[in-house]
């Protein structure tokens, strides 16, 4: 029996780019996410009969919520839902379920790499028919409806049973309880050449994989340990925990330090990966070499032809703003499109649908490709496996050949965290206001060159996205970029993004540290950083 449930408003439901995101508490108010769900069906026309994709990373609520989505979009009318085994769907796999089964869109689960459990984050994120997040416009209508709503429909049904594989009725709408690695990993072998790393794993190559306790853990060992034949115990933390084992399910050189302390040691594997809560994002290391997210694209861009999904070659490349500028190298040696987008991986789609970009990646660990319309942790995992098994090489050997043909960007993103507002805003102000004067201005890192705000022309549809961050470049192509996080849940976060780069001929083998110190230096003196947040160093260097 269809019910019509009586509600208030919310005032803060409004979705980000990556959806609503809140802690534990705010969902669990009474009505929370049933008038969010609500108000996403509300925003939505034409989907009465259509299929529905739901699922999520595992986190703490995530059942819950799952039950309250279900009885909403069969008293809404959807067709039918599938529905990942345990609520188990990650990001990448809930994209590619959508697009494969002509789904009218999808509801993900998950507040990314944020930590889970009663006291920390969760989130819904609402997913179009491409597979990709919704855009602008969609989102803003939801929250237009959020502000307004004042009944939901919901069923007054027993929980579906989502560990029992197979369909069940839920009022006249079907919910498919479906396995919810399969499809994935056979996606996965119709990109890579699973026959050739499988021959590097019986060849004795050690991988060790961290699924940091998050949604990864099923896919990473049916595909890894089951169908790449890899030894039992490549996957570490591969069973999703509701709280992720009290870790940060964040693959970065600080919450995967585990992992990093095993590929630096004398004796450790060949090579090291993780990633994130709901598998978008990942963490490369080779054995004594982290590879910085803005190389491993430009690697992979270049070596993608080995793969089978990309012997064809690829139609184009593109990298966020703050993204190194090595994959430019690479597009240029490959003579095909370099686009750079705003921050956000919902730019990326437009290009992907469109068929003019291949590849896309960002600093911040996410890497992919147009097999889906999300970024994807194990799928960059697999390229650099496929790679790995065609060369034959250690990752070492690998950068190093990368960097003398193409030179090497430096690169460090410096994050100062939990800043007031008012003083993040006074800082980017003062530099925005500051722009016309800097180029010529001398600093640490030599004469400044150019100095803008970041502006977005989509070539798609000719949409423009202005103030994406402030970009101050000097004589030898060094760069400091300057932006604001929209992701954070406390205060502000401004992120330094510093990038040097040093031709093939140059010096390719210095510290990091060493080789950006002067720009660090800059960026200071340029921006005030610890005269506007008292901050005399970053809260977090990845
Ligand atoms: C951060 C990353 C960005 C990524 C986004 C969602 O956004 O920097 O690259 O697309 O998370 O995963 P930010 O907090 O910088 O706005
Ligand atoms: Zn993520």
């Amino acid at each position: 029996m269809i019910q019509t449930v009586a509600t208030t408003p919310y005032p803060d439901q409004k979705p980000g780019t990556s959806g609503l995101r809140k802690k534990v508490r705010v969902f669990q108010q009474p009505h929370y996410a049933a008038n969010f769900v609500q108000s996403v069906f509300d925003s939505l026309d034409g989907f009465a009969g259509q299929t529905l994709v739901v699922g999520g990373d595992g986190r703490y609520l995530n059942r819950e919520v799952i039950q309250t989505m279900l009885r909403i979009a069969a008293a809404n009318g959807f067709g039918r839902v599938l529905v990942g085994q345990g609520g188990i769907l990650s990001t990448p796999a809930a994209s590619h379920v959508i697009r494969k089964s002509g789904a009218f869109g999808g509801l993900i689960l998950s507040a990314s790499h944020n930590p889970g459990g009663p006291d920390e984050d969760f989130g819904i994120k609402y997913n179009i028919g491409n597979g990709g997040p919704a855009p602008e416009g969609v989102t803003a209508a939801i929250h237009a409806r959020t502000l307004e709503i004042s009944e939901y429909r919901t069923l007054d049904t027993p929980d579906i049973d989502l560990d029992q594989l197979g369909t069940q009725m839920l009022g006249e709408m079907t919910v498919e309880v479906i396995d919810p690695v399969a499809d994935y990993a056979d996606l996965m072998e119709t990109l890579f050449d699973f026959d050739a790393i499988r021959a590097l794993f019986a060849g004795g190559f050690t991988l060790s994989f961290d699924a940091m306790s998050a949604v990864t853990g099923p896919y990473a060992t049916e595909i890894l340990e089951r169908r790449l034949g890899a030894p039992a115990g490549t996957v570490v933390n591969g069973t999703p925990l509701p709280d992720f084992g009290h870790h940060h399910p964040d693959p970065n050189l600080v919450h995967a330090r585990d992992l990093y302390e095993r590929l630096m040691a004398e004796e450790g594997p060949d090579f090291g990966a993780a990633s994130d809560g709901d598998g978008d994002r990942n963490l490369i290391i080779g054995r004594h070499q982290y590879v910085t997210p803005s190389d491993s694209l430009a690697v992979l861009a270049a070596n993608a032809h080995l793969a089978p999904g990309y012997a064809r070659g690829l139609k184009g490349i593109a990298r966020s703003m703050p993204t190194s500028g090595a994959a430019d190298r690479v597009a240029q040696a490959l003579g095909i499109p370099l686009y750079e987008t705003p921050t956000g991986w919902k730019f990326f789609g437009n290009l992907l649908d469109a068929g003019m970009a291949t590849i896309c990646g960002e600093e911040s660990a996410g890497t992919g490709s147009d097999h889906v319309r999300e970024k994807d942790g194990l799928w960059a995992v697999l390229l650099w496996l496929n790679i790995l098994a065609v060369r034959r090489q250690p990752v070492t050997e690998i950068m190093a050949e990368h960097w003398a043909r193409y030179g090497r960007n430096y690169y460090a993103r410096h994050d100062y965290e939990g800043i007031a507002t008012e003083r993040a805003d006074a800082l980017m102000a003062e530099l925005r206001g500051a722009l016309p004067t800097l180029p010529g201005r001398e600093t640490a890192a030599g004469a400044v060159s150019t100095a803008d705000d970041f502006s977005y022309t989509d070539p798609t549809d000719g949409s423009v996205s202005a103030h994406q961050g402030i970009r101050i470049g000097f004589a030898d192509g060094s760069r400091v970029v300057f932006r604001l996080s929209g992701t954070g849940t406390q205060g502000a976060t401004l992120r330094v993004y510093l990038e040097r780069y040093v031709g093939a001929d140059g010096e390719l083998a210095l510290e990091t540290a060493d080789a950006l110190a002067p720009l660090i230096q800059a960026a200071d003196a340029l921006a005030g950083i610890t005269r506007h947040t008292g901050m005399d160093e970053p809260s977090v260097i990845t």
